[in-house]
C-alpha cells in the first residue's frame, strides 16, 4: 500500500529554519543591505509571507515594497523580544544583523500588491 506523505505545516518551518540556521561565509563588506543575497535567504520566509512578498495567509503581513528601514527595525524588535510573535520570534533569532539588513533589501525591492 502506498500512502502519500504531506509535511505538516510546522515541520516545514522546522526543516526551513534548519536551513536558515546553518552557517553561511560572510564575505559582504557593505553596510548595505544585498538584495541578491536577500532573495536566497528569503526562502524560509517565503513558507508564510509568499514568494513575491505577498502573503496568501489573512495573517500573515505583505512584505513587498515595505520600507527597508521599517523592516530592519521589525526583524530586529521580534530577534530582541521589544515585539512578541512566536513565528516571528523564532525566526529573527536565527538572523543576523546582516541577513536582517539583506532581507530587508530584498523585500523593499519587490512590487507591493496592487
Ligand atoms: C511561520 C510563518 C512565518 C515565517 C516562516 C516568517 N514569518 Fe514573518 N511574520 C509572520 C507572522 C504571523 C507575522 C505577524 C506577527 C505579528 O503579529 O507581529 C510576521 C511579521 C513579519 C514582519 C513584520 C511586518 C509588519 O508589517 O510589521 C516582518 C518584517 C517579517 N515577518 C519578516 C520575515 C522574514 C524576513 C522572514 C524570513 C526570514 C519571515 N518573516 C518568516 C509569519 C512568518
Amino acid at each position: 500500500m502506498m500512502k502519500s506523505i504531506v509535511l505538516h505545516p510546522i515541520v516545514r518551518v522546522v526543516v526551513l529554519l534548519l536551513i536558515v540556521a546553518t552557517p553561511k561565509p560572510a564575505f559582504s563588506t557593505t553596510s548595505a543591505g544585498d538584495a541578491v543575497s536577500g532573495a536566497q535567504k528569503a526562502i524560509t520566509c517565503a513558507a508564510c509571507h509568499g514568494e513575491a512578498g505577498v502573503s496568501s495567509n489573512d495573517l500573515w503581513p505583505n512584505l513587498a515594497g515595505q520600507k527597508p528601514g521599517y523592516l530592519i527595525k521589525a526583524i530586529t524588535e521580534y530577534k530582541d523580544g521589544t515585539r512578541k510573535d512566536p513565528l516571528m520570534g523564532t525566526i529573527a533569532k536565527t538572523l543576523s544583523a546582516e541577513d536582517i539588513k539583506d532581507l530587508a533589501a530584498h523585500f523593499a525591492g519587490l512590487a507591493p500588491k496592487k
